[in-house]
């Protein structure tokens, strides 16, 4: 039998989604796989029970059905400030998951460098790998997760092809600011670089935080992709519905990809999604307050029982240092698979994250209703009882 291919042997699977596997097996609250316990708005399961019937069924027009595109445009131009073709300028996707990957092979070639910040999405280092791109880390410093200047125009100095950013960032809980992404986007056009944005939790921020986009900096549209979802904004993770925006050079070639990826997304879910798209723009506001609940809730909780951790300025994450509650010499993978048999939550191994050597360190979620952050929090608090620590 002929050799397969070596690209696997260069990452392993998900240890975020093995966590959810891990987690179900032992009957744990899942803090682990970034996904919602409540319900999406009532209008977009009322439309699905609707479009259920009457469809559509069959395949859409690949780069997504044009009256979804047409929705997804209107809402992402009002909050990126600029006019977007539905026609043009977005194709719809597999998740932000699949935007990213069409993204990558659209902008690279085999060889490439893209710069990384470290801690990053686990799914970045793979979807680099795919593409024979050659990830570039630059370290977010805790417990600030700022980046140094200097460091990140090293990188730059290497002659990336692109730059990839998750901004609200997970797992670091970072919102980037307008000074900070000024200072990316004056790299960008001065190394000639482009920024590939990994957008998902742009409406979950915090307090003063708000979620800048990339693309409407000056100079920027030219050179960035915006990668997002509908997964976290709606609460609809399992409905895998994503796209990328971008100017036209860029989209025809990102669209080619799609093409032949994954030639379209779920019709009926696009349809009835429509109806979140076409949300009065109050919806966000409200996601944002219910979401500022459960970080109190959950950030709070943790702060009593002691256990310390990050309090994330956007995105459902923390970090949380279980250094006190780990057997001398465990792994975090280990540790983490201990204390979904025998704590009863599910958490994912930092070192999933980091380019760094980090093995003291959990990231949660608190994506959650209060009954379940409640009983997560009441495991938590007999963390050391339950380990025999
Ligand atoms: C940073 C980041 N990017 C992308 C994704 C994948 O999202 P999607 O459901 O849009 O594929 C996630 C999911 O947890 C994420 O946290």
């Amino acid at each position: 039998m002929q050799e397969l291919s070596r690209k696997n042997a260069l990452f392993t699977d998900s240890v975020i989604r093995r966590m959810t596997r891990v987690s179900i097996a032992c009957g744990a609250i899942n803090l682990s796989q970034g996904f919602p316990d409540f319900d999406p708005p009532m209008e977009i399961m009322d439309r699905l029970a609707e479009v259920a019937h009457r469809g559509p069924h069959q395949y859409p027009i690949t780069m997504g059905a044009p009256n979804f595109r047409r929705a997804l445009a209107k809402k992402c131009g009002h909050f990126m400030g600029r006019t977007i073709d539905p026609e043009t300028e977005v194709v719809v996707t597999v998740g932000s998951t699949e935007a990213m990957v069409d993204t990558i092979f659209a902008l690279t070639n085999p060889g490439d460098k893209i710069v990384v910040f470290s801690p990053y999405f686990e799914n970045y280092k793979a979807q680099a790998i795919f593409a024979s791109c050659e990830p570039v880390f630059v370290p977010l410093i805790p417990p600030a997760f700022r980046f140094d200047p200097e460091v990140l125009e090293d990188a730059f100095r290497q002659h990336p092809k692109a730059i990839l950013i998750c901004n609200p960032s997970n797992p670091s809980g970072r919102v980037f600011t307008m000074d900070e992404l000024l200072l990316i986007a004056d790299l960008c056009q001065r190394y000639d670089v482009y920024a590939i944005m990994d957008e998902p939790y742009e409406h979950i921020y915090y307090g003063e935080n708000r979620h800048i986009y990339m693309n409407s900096l000056p100079g920027m549209w030219e050179r960035t992709v915006s990668c997002s979802s509908l997964s976290k904004t709606y609460s609809i993770t399992g409905w895998r519905l994503g796209y990328a925006i971008a100017p036209k050079v860029l989209m025809d070639r990102i669209k080619q990809y799609h093409d032949f990826n994954t030639v379209a997304v779920a019709a009926p879910l696009m349809e009835a999604a429509i109806a979140g798209l076409e949300l009065p723009y109050s919806y966000y506001e409200d996601f944002r307050a219910h979401y500022t609940h459960m970080k109190e809730l959950f950030v709070g909780g943790m702060q009593q029982i002691g256990i310390p951790l990050t309090d994330p300025e956007g995105t459902y994450f923390v970090l949380a240092d279980v250094s006190p509650y780990m057997k001398k010499g465990q792994s975090d993978v280990d540790f983490c698979v201990e204390m979904a048999e025998k704590v009863g939550v599910a958490a994912v191994p930092g070192s999933s994250f980091f380019n760094e050597d980090i093995n003291h360190i959990v990231r949660l979620h608190f994506a959650k209703r209060d009954e379940t952050l409640s009983e997560a929090l009441d495991r938590l608090s007999h963390m050391r009882e339950k380990l025999g620590i």
